[in-house]
């Protein structure tokens, strides 16, 4: 089994991200070497300044590892861009990938809805995905479920280009956990930070709570009787709290006398106390810097040897040997 997951590095990660994608791939990692690389190639597609793409890798690393990522056991961390390998298998996938296919895709369809002028690599997104995974070999892929059309794309390729070339590639299947509910937002939509409405799960205390403070509920006073089953302070808070403390609040809210704004410092505690040894590992590792990078190299190290390997037996099936 190779378990793989790519991440963008694409801005600071929320408790959406953490419950729904990388709770799973930490989960995973006890189970076999699991690969998890920063997606650095994919995160150019929206054109970053350099600095700040530089910034996000950074940053993305010092994230996943602080909640707990192991590179010491089973965790290969490492850096897409620095396996060039995967972007070769790109163009040689891009040869055996119907044009209708990447139409289709419902990622490429969103953006061009909202409104973005779509260059080349938006419209290839999924090819790349494709060459990240068939590259090592993987056959179980941890994602959220806005992925799961890229890996039918994924399977679609690998299938035809084993058809004309012969079985190079390993199919993979997804891990997309149904039970992993949407987290919602401040705004009670789906937290993304393409909306606005995020709560972090690192940054400044002050900042944390005020996206905290942020999150939308009824007007009711004080003193009414609440819904907790449509509150989305309750929903957030159950992410954090055990079973008895999430009754407990529903009581309260039930009861009356216990506001918004009770409940909100609660959350806030909850989710502050819940991210403080990894907020604190956080800050160890972002003192040694060059630790991180060293981290990445030695999983690029690891990765790139897996990568050769499959290049070799590509190039042989292609005819490029
Ligand atoms: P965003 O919408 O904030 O830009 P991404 O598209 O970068 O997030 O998603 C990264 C991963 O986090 C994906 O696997 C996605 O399914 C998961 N994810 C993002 N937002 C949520 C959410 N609100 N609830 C659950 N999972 C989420
Ligand atoms: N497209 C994925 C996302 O936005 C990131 C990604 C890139 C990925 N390559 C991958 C995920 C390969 C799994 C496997 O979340």
């Amino acid at each position: 089994m190779r378990i793989l997951t790519g991440i963008q590095p694409s801005g600071i990660p929320h408790i959406g991200n953490f419950f729904g994608m990388m709770r799973q791939v930490l989960d995973l990692q006890s189970k076999g070497e699991t690969f998890v690389f920063i997606a650095d190639y994919h995160a150019m597609t929206t054109n970053p300044a350099a600095e700040k793409l530089r910034e996000n890798v950074f940053n993305l690393a010092l994230d996943m590892l602080a909640c707990g990522l192991d590179t010491d056991k089973n965790a290969v961390f490492f850096r897409q861009s620095d396996i060039p390998e995967v972007t070769e298998l790109m163009w040689i996938l891009n040869t055996v990938t119907p044009l209708g296919l990447l139409e289709r895709a419902h990622s490429y369809k969103d953006k061009l809805a909202k409104g973005f002028l779509p260059n080349t690599g938006l419209f290839t997104y999924p090819v790349l995905m494709a060459a990240d995974i068939l590259l090592y070999n993987s056959t179980l892929v941890p994602v959220g479920k806005d992925q799961k059309q890229h890996l039918e794309i994924t399977r679609d390729l690998a299938i035809k280009f084993n058809l004309q070339y012969g079985e190079v590639f390993t199919l993979p299947d997804g891990f997309i956990p149904d039970k992993v509910a949407v987290v919602p937002g401040t705004d009670g939509q789906k937290m993304s930070k393409s909306y606005n409405n995020t709560i972090p799960i690192f940054g400044a205390e002050k900042a944390i709570r005020k996206a905290v403070m942020n999150v939308v509920t009824d007007c009711k006073g004080l003193e009414e009787p609440k819904d907790p089953d449509t509150c989305n302070v309750v929903a957030l808070y159950k992410l954090f709290a055990s079973e008895a403390e999430v009754a407990e609040m529903a009581a309260k809210y039930r009861a009356g006398n216990y506001g918004y704004g009770h409940a909100k410092q609660a959350l806030f505690e909850k989710m502050w106390e819940y991210f403080a040894p990894m907020r604190e590992r956080r800050a160890e590792l972002e003192k040694d810097p060059g630790q991180v990078w060293k981290i990445l190299q030695t999983g690029a190290e690891k990765a790139r040897a897996e990568a050769a390997a499959t290049m070799d037996r590509v190039r042989r099936a292609v005819g490029l040997r």
